[in-house]
């Protein structure tokens, strides 16, 4: 384990979830064969499922880190307490297939278990995928929501992970 953090229990995340990720946001990183790629997500949340502490995660079809996820059994999830913007805002926008982009961001990519973070994190969330499933035009009871969100029909994949384990500094 990295010596810049120490492992506590999902019980011990003391921060707020809709600051963690609606207002600061964090980075979903997975990796395939020997690639990593990140991505910044705004739209999510934390919770108990199934009698376990979970994550869920939305991906659009054309994120390359989508790839990633598919392929990994695990994620992670960064968080920064609202620091590094400008480069959550440069993840957020450029693709990993476009450009290294996470060699440019000045972030640095380490390993807890195989599964890829940042070592400039504050928290991380280590997730083992357990559900995934594709948003659907009929499930849309608020179809304002739909026509709003999805004029393209590019619905989000749903994720559910198990929360493994987490790291704070
Ligand atoms: C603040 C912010 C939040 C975002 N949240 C999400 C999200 O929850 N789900 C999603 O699919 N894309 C989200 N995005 C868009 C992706 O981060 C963006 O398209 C990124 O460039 C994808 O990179 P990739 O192609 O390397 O995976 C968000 C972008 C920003 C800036």
């Amino acid at each position: 384990m990295n010596k810049n953090f120490i492992e506590i229990t999902p019980n011990d995340i003391e921060k707020n979830t809709f600051t963690m990720i609606g207002n600061e946001y964090m980075l979903i990183t997975a990796k395939k064969d020997d690639k990593i790629n990140t991505m910044t997500a705004a739209w999510g949340g934390l919770g108990v499922m199934w009698n376990k502490n979970v994550a869920y995660i939305v991906v659009r079809p054309q994120r390359y880190t989508k790839e990633f996820v598919d392929f990994a059994d695990c994620f992670s999830l960064s968080f920064f307490n609202g620091e590094i913007k400008d480069k959550l805002a440069y993840l957020g926008t450029v693709s990993g297939r476009d450009e290294d982009k996470i060699t440019k961001s000045g972030l640095t990519a380490i390993f807890e278990d195989n599964i890829p973070y940042f070592e400039e994190a504050k928290l991380v969330l280590f997730c083992k995928k357990l559900f995934i499933s594709e948003f659907k035009e009929d499930n849309f009871i608020d179809k304002e929501i739909m026509n709003k969100n999805y004029p393209n029909k590019d619905f989000h994949t749903l994720y559910i992970g198990e929360i493994k384990k987490v790291l704070k500094k």
